[in-house]
């Protein structure tokens, strides 16, 4: 028999969490702040104690750490000894600071970020990133469950990365179907093609990962200064549209620094250490 599990929060992911550990086999005994209903075959309590007590592993899924840090500290004294891993998003210094709190009373701690959707838990599709304490719970997650190491902020530190490129991209499509419509092309019309755009993506972010590596940002195959250009045509194309150009003006005001301070011939690679060089010092956080 897997070992018994506990979950604490029964919203769209908990649910699917405790379902997941569930189908896997693990004993599963789940708490929920107000009444929502346990998955089938799972144990559900309205005495979050006894709920912590019923497992060594407990797993915590609210809506974010503030909702964390109000449910865990009156129950440090049953927590003790036992792991919690929490699958609570939010971001690198709150997961750090919860640690810091669990290793003063003795409670192993594994912080995680799930990375896709609720019907993709306890399949193949599922990603799960874990830092902070190993363990092998999170294979009844499905998928994959990769563990970045002892440093318990890694995770949420990847999670904000990605998060940041998803977001980022996903206002770029918003905006991208709103222009193409004020030129009277369809979005169904627009889609193909924008699949093909997405498509470089990949290449970029190889290209790009390779050129930080090195130090070197070469413009022979396309420059900063020429990026920039690009981009004014398209606030300017947008705001003759009454359309908001916001996001394209920040991606613009970046690429139009790099040119003012003398790099308009460098690759567009340059901007992360652009970025990286307006970033006070006592800012920064090493893994
Ligand atoms: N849904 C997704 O597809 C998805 C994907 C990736 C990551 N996540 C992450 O998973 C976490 C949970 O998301 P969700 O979709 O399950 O949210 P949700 O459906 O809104 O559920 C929120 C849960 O948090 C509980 N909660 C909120 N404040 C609380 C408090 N002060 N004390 C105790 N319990 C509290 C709620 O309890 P009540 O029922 O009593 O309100 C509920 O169980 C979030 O951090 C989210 O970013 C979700």
């Amino acid at each position: 028999m897997t070992e018994p599990v506990t979950v604490l929060g029964l919203g769209a992911m908990g649910y699917a969490i405790a379902s997941a550990f569930t189908a896997a086999g693990h004993p599963t005994t789940t708490w929920n702040r107000s009444a929502r209903p346990a998955p089938d075959g799972a144990v559900r309590t309205d005495d979050v104690t006894a709920a912590v007590t019923a497992s060594k592993t407990v797993v915590v899924c609210l809506t974010d750490y503030e909702a964390v840090r109000s449910v865990l500290p009156p129950l440090a004294d049953t927590l003790r000894g036992r792991l919690v891993v929490n699958l609570t998003s939010g971001s690198p210094d709150a997961a750090r600071e919860l640690a810091e709190w669990a290793a003063t009373h003795d409670i192993l701690y594994t912080d995680g970020a799930i990375m896709t959707p609720t019907d993709t838990i306890g399949t193949a599709s599922a990603l799960t990133l874990h830092s902070g304490h190993q363990t092998e719970v999170l294979s009844a997650l499905g998928g994959n469950q990769p563990y970045l190491g002892a440093e318990p902020g890694r995770a949420a530190g990847f999670d904000v990365a990605l998060l940041d490129l998803f977001w980022t991209s996903v206002a770029g499509v918003a905006h991208a179907f709103a222009m193409a419509r004020s030129e009277n092309i369809a979005a169904t019309e627009l889609a193909p093609l924008a699949r093909g755009i997405s498509d470089l993506l990949p290449m970029v972010i190889d290209e790009y990962s390779a050129r930080l590596e090195e130090g070197k940002h070469p413009g022979d195959a396309a420059n900063l200064r020429t990026a920039a250009a690009g981009m004014a045509h398209i606030i300017e194309t947008a705001e003759a549209r009454g359309l908001d150009a916001s996001v394209m003006r920040a991606a613009h005001t970046l690429a139009q620094r790099a040119v003012d301070t003398g790099h308009g011939a460098d690759g567009i690679s340059y901007l992360t250490e652009m970025l990286e060089r307006n970033v006070p010092e006592n800012a920064t956080r090493g893994g």
